[in-house]
């Protein structure tokens, strides 16, 4: 086990603190940095990951890439709030991902972008971070997942909805502590506003994105997966575009994405589970409960945008009679949780550091995610998705001979 020593970071940068010299920083002191990183696609994500990597201080941002100015622009005079270390811009991918200076990629880009861009980035031999959904059709996804068994270096997906408070709190009650017992039923749900705008508004197509389950629910699917430990063997959706983007169209193409859905899911050993999703709400709701055998559990994150209040995050233990019930609030240091996702990207990012440091570890029940995994939550994903377009309930298998894939075990 390593021991790390606690992080003072209000006190070391306190004005009454100022004057402890660097000598004598010891809980002051910053975190040695001993990496470097190259973003590709610096919109929404690639700047999240830029503050991220600030505020944990163990990854330098060694330069930028994005084929549009704008962006560049943007994420430089942004990153420039908080940073006056250099920063690269990069005329081309190649020189992005072939900079000796840099030890690790960052691909943020839009989904339909991704696999392009990754066949460039593998070249560099280097570490990479592939943001989710690893790639918009299943098929890209089981490439990617053949290329990184032969990548001398290793690929982690950016599924970091695992290293929320609630879901790292919830995998060490269920799958460390067993304090559930068998898991039978898990059931997650999601309520938020609609896809927010985005460069050239990819995320309005199904095309572009893979489709809403695709896009954003392949975080849930991923946390469903974990929780069942079993292999999804048959898939059921119903759901479409009810509200959102109805009068939206770009160069006169109508907008496809679907706004909301319901999802069952059958596990090999018994586990069933249910994902819904209703993307017209006027603030973030996310529940997931799971129900075992021996107990209950009902893990919540909630924003309410009317009071503008801080996000409410929770987690209840039900076990009947047999043991004593809690109810937790959770939450991280407010520094981190504002850098985005509730402190999830910041605990991915530490994840990925531990590793490239040569350290493997898990942050409570929560690992990063692999390429394997990623395919996972895609094949969920696009089983549901393609069950939504078809009515029919899909055996999994069968939706693999259909993509001309083989029959997975887990
Ligand atoms: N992990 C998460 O929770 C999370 C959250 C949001 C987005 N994402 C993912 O991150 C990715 C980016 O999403 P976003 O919200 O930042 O989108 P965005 O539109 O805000 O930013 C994407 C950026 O990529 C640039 N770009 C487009 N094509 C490019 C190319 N070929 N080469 C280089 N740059 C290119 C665009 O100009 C833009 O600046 C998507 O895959 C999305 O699904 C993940």
């Amino acid at each position: 086990m390593i021991l790390k020593k606690p992080r003072l970071r209000s006190f070391a940068e306190a004005h009454n603190q100022r004057h402890i010299t660097a000598g004598d920083r010891y809980l002051y002191a910053q975190p040695k940095i001993t990496q470097s990183l190259v973003v590709i696609g610096c919109g929404t994500m690639g700047q999240e990951h830029m503050r991220v990597a600030a505020i944990l201080g163990r990854m330098r941002v060694q330069g930028i890439f994005d084929t549009h100015q704008y962006s560049l622009d943007c994420a430089e005079d942004n990153y420039r709030q908080y940073s006056s270390e250099p920063l690269v811009r990069y005329d081309d991918l190649r020189s992005a991902c072939m900079d000796p200076a840099a030890d690790v990629l960052l691909i943020c880009t839009p989904n339909y972008t991704h696999m392009d861009i990754l066949q460039v980035a593998m070249q560099s031999g280097k570490p990479i971070l592939l943001e989710k959904p690893m790639a918009t059709d299943l098929a890209d996804a089981a490439a990617i997942v053949e290329l990184d068994a032969d990548y001398k270096s290793f690929i982690q997906i950016g599924l970091q909805y695992r290293f929320k408070a609630q879901y790292v709190e919830a995998f060490h009650e269920a799958l460390v502590r067993r304090s559930l017992g068998t898991l039978k039923t898990i059931a997650v749900s999601e309520h938020r506003p609609p896809f927010l705008d985005k460069v050239e508004q990819w995320n309005k197509y199904n095309r572009y994105t893979g489709g809403t389950l695709v896009e954003k629910c392949c975080h849930y699917f991923d946390l469903i997966n974990r929780l069942a430990e079993s292999t999804p063997v048959k898939v059921y959706a119903s759901g479409g575009q009810a509200v959102n983007f109805i009068d939206f169209e770009r160069g006169g193409e109508p907008a496809d994405i679907d706004d909301h859905a319901f999802v069952v899911i059958d596990y090999a050993n018994g586990v069933r589970a249910n994902f819904s999703l209703n993307m017209f709400a006027h603030g973030f709701f996310e529940e997931l409960v799971v129900g075992g055998d021996r107990g209950c559990l009902k893990a919540r994150e909630s924003v309410d945008f009317h009071r503008q209040t801080d996000p409410e995050v929770t987690l209840h233990m039900e076990f009947g009679e047999t043991a004593a019930a809690r109810k937790t609030q959770l939450s991280y240091p407010s520094i981190i949780e504002e850098s985005g996702h509730q402190g999830a990207t910041y605990y991915q990012h530490a994840a990925l550091a531990d590793r490239l440091d040569g350290v493997l570890t898990a942050i409570g029940g929560s690992v990063a995610a692999t390429p394997r995994e990623g395919f996972t939550a895609m094949l969920v994903a696009s089983a549901a998705q393609a069950s939504m377009a078809s009515g029919d309930a899909l055996l999994i298998d069968d939706f693999l001979c259909r993509c001309g894939m083989q029959p997975i075990t887990l």
